[in-house]
């Protein structure tokens, strides 16, 4: 079961994953893609079976919807891809409530629920794995991406703990956390047109969504911990474990507001 699978890099689990599935539960809002998606992978992949599921991961109601179609079709996932999540760009005081409350609610909230609903099931099947998409912003605390960056810090430290809880069930947890992906992440945390990026990180930095995608899936079949995509990104999470947090401070105090692209 993947989630945010209409876009970025759900769309692209999905694809990857394709020939390895025998079922894929797909969930997003946007019903629309996702029959588009299951179409094309049905005609791809035979034998496999897309379910989609339209709902809202914000919402208790979005979450009870998924967890009832699961059990009324009898799907039983021993893979689940948390992948869903959004970010808001800008300064903490002015944000909107809704849209830091969307965050914590589907980066936070639905991951942990849908942990907490398929952790037993995996268990009962004698295995499974759970990949949570975190971010190397849960590695730091962002000015201009404050509330994003703690949530990511709270999947990191989650998914750390859940592992260990889970291995002696012969259930894999994986955390992947890259730094900035050209995906439609950037246009959702962007406030306004004005904002030119949304995003606040130079172009050398940025990461193929297909090598994303393909190293987290590569790492969850070893049963790694967590996979950083990129060199870049991968040494500067190696830098980032080992400095101080006074140090950190003070790098991210002197970090420019709002970068623009280059
Ligand atoms: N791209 C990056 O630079 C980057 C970097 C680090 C970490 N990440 C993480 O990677 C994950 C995937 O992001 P992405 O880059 O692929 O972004 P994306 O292209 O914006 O895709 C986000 C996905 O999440 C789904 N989603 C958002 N809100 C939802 C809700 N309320 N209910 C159900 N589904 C919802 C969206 O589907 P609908 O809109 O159809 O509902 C979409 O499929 C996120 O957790 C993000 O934090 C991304």
């Amino acid at each position: 079961m993947i989630t945010g699978a209409s876009a970025g890099l759900g769309e692209e689990f999905a694809r990857q994953l394709a020939v390895r599935c025998g079922t894929l539960v797909l969930v997003a809002r946007r019903g629309e893609r996702l029959d588009q998606l299951k179409a094309e992978l049905e005609e791809h992949h035979l034998g496999l079976r897309v379910e989609p599921v339209v709902t809202d991961l914000s919402t208790d109601e979005g979450l009870t919807v998924l967890l009832r179609t699961l059990k009324e079709k009898g799907l039983f996932p021993d893979l689940l891809i948390n992948n869903a999540g959004l970010g808001d760009y800008g300064e903490f005081a002015t944000a909107e409530w809704s849209r830091i409350d969307a965050m914590l609610q589907v980066n936070i909230r639905a991951l942990t629920k849908l942990c907490h609903a398929l952790a037993p099931v995996m268990k009962a099947l004698g295995g499974g794995s759970i990949l949570n998409v975190s971010s190397l912003g849960g590695d730091i605390p962002i000015p201009d991406f404050a509330v994003y960056a703690a949530t990511k810090a709270y999947v990191s430290s989650f998914s750390e703990a859940l592992r260990i809880e889970l291995r002696e069930f012969n259930v894999n947890v994986t955390t992947l956390c890259p730094g900035p992906i050209e995906t439609e992440f950037g246009s959702v945390a962007r406030r306004s047109a004005g904002q030119e990026t949304g995003l606040p990180a130079r172009s050398w930095f940025y990461v193929e969504r297909e090598q994303a995608v393909h190293g987290a899936i590569q790492t969850m079949l070893k049963g790694g911990a967590r996979h950083y995509p990129g060199t870049q990104v991968a040494c500067l999470a190696a830098v980032l474990g080992i400095l101080p947090l006074a140090a950190i401070r003070l790098i991210m105090g002197f970090r420019p507001r709002q970068v623009k692209m280059v």
